[in-house]
């Protein structure tokens, strides 16, 4: 059975469209609410929640993260970058786990993922403070040999393969295709054996799913966008169970 963790950021992208300026998150005039929105989501079946909070605070904000900290009945992920100020903001908030991902250039490998190989000094000394506290770190990484085995030497203890390529190459010829399925496919064996847990994604949706679904030692899909678009359709609730039967068919 995999795991399904919706990613809420794009609901505040919503209301940031109109309420970018004022000075509350919630309240008042100012919808939707990323909190209330995770709350259905868990109430459909979500095994947890993400948040990215950025560095430019272009969707969730921090008042957000601190709501949704305590109104959740499943799991907090922060997606945060690997600086100071968001270490800080983590060890005060306390998610259960951390995704850290890349913010900027230098720290993006060629498809998106971060580069844990040029910057290990730095990730790891995340990885260090967050376990400290208690935070479950991931590393958001492309399924790439080097980054994963990085990834275990640095000692976190998930990684989350980035399957934005794959997605991207997915309505295209099916020679690139396979070869991005093939990459994610040699990427989740190569973590699973140096006993990393294994999450997948970015640019998941209700269509990919059906091949995603077949990588091998699958923990949890984190997927946001294609949720957030459904829900406009159909309510958040039909959004999130559709996702997860598309995920485990028959269970
Ligand atoms: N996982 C990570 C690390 C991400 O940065 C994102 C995008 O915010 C997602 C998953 C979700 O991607 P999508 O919105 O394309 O489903």
């Amino acid at each position: 059975m995999i795991l399904l963790g919706v990613n809420v950021d794009h609901c505040a992208t919503l209301r940031q469209a109109r309420y970018r300026t004022h000075e509350r998150t919630v309240g008042g005039p100012v919808e939707p609410d990323s909190v209330v929105l995770a709350q259905l989501c868990e109430r459909a079946g979500a095994d947890g929640i993400t948040v990215h909070l950025r560095e430019d605070r272009r969707h969730i904000q921090d008042e957000d993260v601190r709501r949704v900290r305590s109104a959740l009945s499943t799991r907090l992920n922060l997606e945060m970058a690997c600086t100071p100020a968001m270490v800080a903001f983590a060890l005060d908030v306390l998610p259960d786990s951390a995704c850290l991902v890349p913010e900027s250039r230098e720290e993006v490998t060629t498809e998106g993922g971060l580069d844990l190989v040029g910057n290990a000094d730095r990730v790891r000394s995340v990885i260090h403070s967050l376990q400290e506290a208690g935070i479950l770190v991931s590393l958001f990484i492309d399924p790439d040999l080097r980054q994963i085995e990085m990834a275990a030497a640095l000692g976190a203890p998930w990684i989350e393969l980035h399957t934005g390529a794959y997605a991207n190459a997915y309505h295209g010829p099916s020679g690139p295709r396979r070869a991005e399925f093939d990459r994610l496919q040699a990427g989740a064996e190569r973590a699973h054996a140096l006993g990393l847990i294994v999450n997948a994604g970015h640019g998941i949706n209700y269509v990919n799913v059906a091949e995603l679904r077949t990588l091998p030692h699958l923990h949890e899909f984190n997927i946001g966008h294609s949720i957030i678009s459904r829900a406009l359709f159909t309510g958040i609730e039909e959004a999130v169970t559709e996702m997860k039967r598309r995920m485990n068919p028959g269970t």
